[in-house]
């Protein structure tokens, strides 16, 4: 038979956003066992940075190149999950943007990266799961949006990456020492807890 079964730009396309959902996991794995070991702050704002960086450039080519061709393919009494996701990444942009405004020694930075670590956990679930299915379902033939893809990909690639948490790698007099103050508690915290296991 000269037509292959599957329509393979729609299978690519998946397959390069799946990766994309597979990498930004394993940095938000990596960050989550740089705050349990207490990390420092250049070493966290750096996982950080990435990620923020890597959401960024992925979202952008799904809002520029796929959502709008999802959208016209899935069937009309589907389209709500494009909505969810048009509403989602809105969400996830303004987290992004405040973590990256924000220094990794700050008091909710880490919080910040671990809500956003759920929201994009929700949001890809949803992609992966409905979006993604509904897709299949439709077949669109998704060639163009392939070739976009793989060219935003490699500008994205050549660029580099945003200053915003290089800029303050240092941080300010009040937070290093917020950042010391912080050690101290959870030092004297797993002290606290040594001693209790140990009476
Ligand atoms: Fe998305
Ligand atoms: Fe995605």
């Amino acid at each position: 038979m000269a037509d292959a079964p599957k329509n393979n730009s729609l299978e690519q396309v998946i397959e390069m956003l799946t990766a994309d959902h597979d990498k930004v996991r394993l940095l938000f794995r990596e960050y989550k066992k740089l705050m349990d070991l207490d990390a420092d702050a250049d070493t966290r704002g750096a996982i950080a940075a990435q990620i923020c960086h890597e959401l960024t450039v992925h979202a952008s080519i799904e809002e520029q190149y796929f959502y709008p061709v999802a959208r016209k393919a899935i069937a009309e009494d589907a389209e709500e999950c494009m909505d969810h996701a048009d509403v989602e990444h809105q969400s996830l942009k303004r987290l992004i943007a405040d973590i990256e405004a924000g220094h990794p020694d700050d008091e909710h930075y880490d919080a910040m990266v671990h809500v956003l670590q759920e929201y994009v956990a929700h949001h890809v679930c949803e992609e992966e799961n409905e979006m993604f299915e509904e897709l299949r379902h439709a077949q669109p033939n998704m060639q163009t949006v392939l070739r976009q893809m793989i060219d935003a990909k490699q500008s994205a690639v050549q660029q580099p990456k945003s200053p915003a948490s290089q800029s303050k790698k240092e941080g300010s007099p009040a937070r290093r020492s917020k950042s010391a103050a912080r050690k101290q508690v959870r030092t004297s915290g797993s002290k606290k807890r040594t001693d209790k296991t140990d009476a």
